[in-house]
């Protein structure tokens, strides 16, 4: 049957993908996003005349316009992906994760709460508050370790993965103390169209076809587990459909790889998309730079329950995904202009310029 969603955080990366499947599926959705840095309504241009879909600006912290959306619209659940994602930058400045991943959680769940307490007793069961987190608040493993499991405890090393393990009690502490319905996803990396070029795939694509340094973190060595985004968002429905309340699901590509293995594989594609010419590859623009401070060395998912519950399973294999996700980028490059706008070139600077 279909369904009313706030959605927040649905012009950023996974947010749009999850939004454009939801309103063609013929959800209607509210989408709240800030719109910082990493928000883009180009996302979401193949929907824009849609009815179905209905964007709000505003931030996740704000008690009266999320009471407002939700005596207006009364939807049957609450996804939130708004967060600030990326690591790297919470090194830089940390401040802004607690504000939106830490408290502005917290407010949304407490607002939500306090609606949804007073529904009559059939939506009152039916609703959920779904939370979207990350394999990250389980800290790091080696290479021999078992994949982490929903049972694995948190153990977050980023600014970041803290922000996320926080926000992901505060949902788990609301179920506990007043019912709320809840449910969490934690996923492992995502990768796939519209993804900000702040990010390891996005950014070596478009730093090669530019021209510019592959810059590696340290060894290269370091291990994560790629999952396509529509793969993740079509679990993330069916967790929201069929889930169990109070529960918690890892999602994971099945795919780990280096993240050497990541940037020569782009360079292979590209070496075979839009050759260099004159005997040259892509390859010859690697380099290794310092290392990220507190670098995880491998993240990797066991994502047995969803599949065995559910009946879930990731549909892209990473090697299909990937060729795709570049050939995106190739074929965008208006959205890729526009992207690479002044705050990213700031970005750019301030991360890149100090590391040898
Ligand atoms: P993203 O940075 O592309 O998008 C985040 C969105 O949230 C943006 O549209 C931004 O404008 C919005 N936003 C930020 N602060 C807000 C606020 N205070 N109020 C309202 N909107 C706000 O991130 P993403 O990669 O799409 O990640 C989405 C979610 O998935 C996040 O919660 C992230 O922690 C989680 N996650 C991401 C990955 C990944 O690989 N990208 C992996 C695991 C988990
Ligand atoms: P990233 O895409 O930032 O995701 P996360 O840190 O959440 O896993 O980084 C993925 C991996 O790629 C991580 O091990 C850091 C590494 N990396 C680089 O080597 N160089 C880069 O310029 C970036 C952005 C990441």
């Amino acid at each position: 049957m279909a369904k009313t969603l706030l959605v927040t955080g649905g012009a950023g990366f996974i947010g749009s993908c999850f939004v454009l499947q939801r309103v063609l599926g013929g959800d209607t959705v509210i989408n709240l996003d800030k719109l910082t840095y990493s928000g883009n309504l180009e996302n979401l241009k193949s929907i824009q005349a849609n009815k179905n879909h209905i964007f709000v600006h505003g931030d996740i912290g704000d008690e009266k316009l999320i009471k407002e959306l939700l005596e207006k619209y009364r939807p049957d659940a609450v996804v939130n992906f708004a967060a600030e994602s990326h690591v790297d930058r919470s090194i830089h400045d940390p401040d802004v994760f607690v504000k939106t991943n830490v408290l502005g959680t917290e407010v949304l769940l407490r607002v939500v709460k306090d609606w949804w307490k007073d529904l009559q007793q059939e939506k009152k069961e039916a609703f959920r508050f779904h939370h979207i987190s990350t394999d990250e608040v389980f800290g790091t493993l080696s290479l021999e370790d078992p994949a982490f499991t929903e049972d694995t405890p948190f153990a977050p090393n980023s600014p970041y993965s803290a922000s996320k393990a926080s926000s992901d009690h505060f949902v788990r502490a609301f179920h506990e103390t007043y019912g709320l319905p809840t449910l969490i996803t934690n996923c492992s990396n995502n990768y796939g169209p519209r993804q900000f070029p702040e990010k390891l795939i996005p950014l070596m694509t478009l730093n090669a076809l530019a021209g510019k340094n592959l810059p590696v973190y340290g060894t290269g060595e370091n291990i994560r587990d790629w999952l396509h985004v529509e793969d993740h968002c079509e679990a993330i429905h069916l967790v929201l459909t069929k889930g169990r309340v109070g529960q918690t699901y890892n999602i994971g590509g099945k795919s780990e790889r280096t993240n050497l293995f990541i940037v020569n594989k782009i360079c292979e594609l590209l070496d075979e998309i839009k050759p260099l010419g004159a005997g040259k590859s892509y390859k010859d623009q690697i380099v290794h730079v310092t290392d990220r401070l507190g670098h995880d060395f491998r993240y990797a998912i066991n994502c047995s329950k969803i599949e065995k519950e559910l009946g879930w399973s990731p549909k892209h294999t990473f090697e299909e995904g990937i060729k795709e996700t570049i050939e995106w980028y190739l074929n965008n490059p208006e959205w890729v202009k526009n992207i690479q706008s002044g705050e990213y070139r700031k970005w750019i600077e301030l991360n890149y310029a100090g590391r040898q």
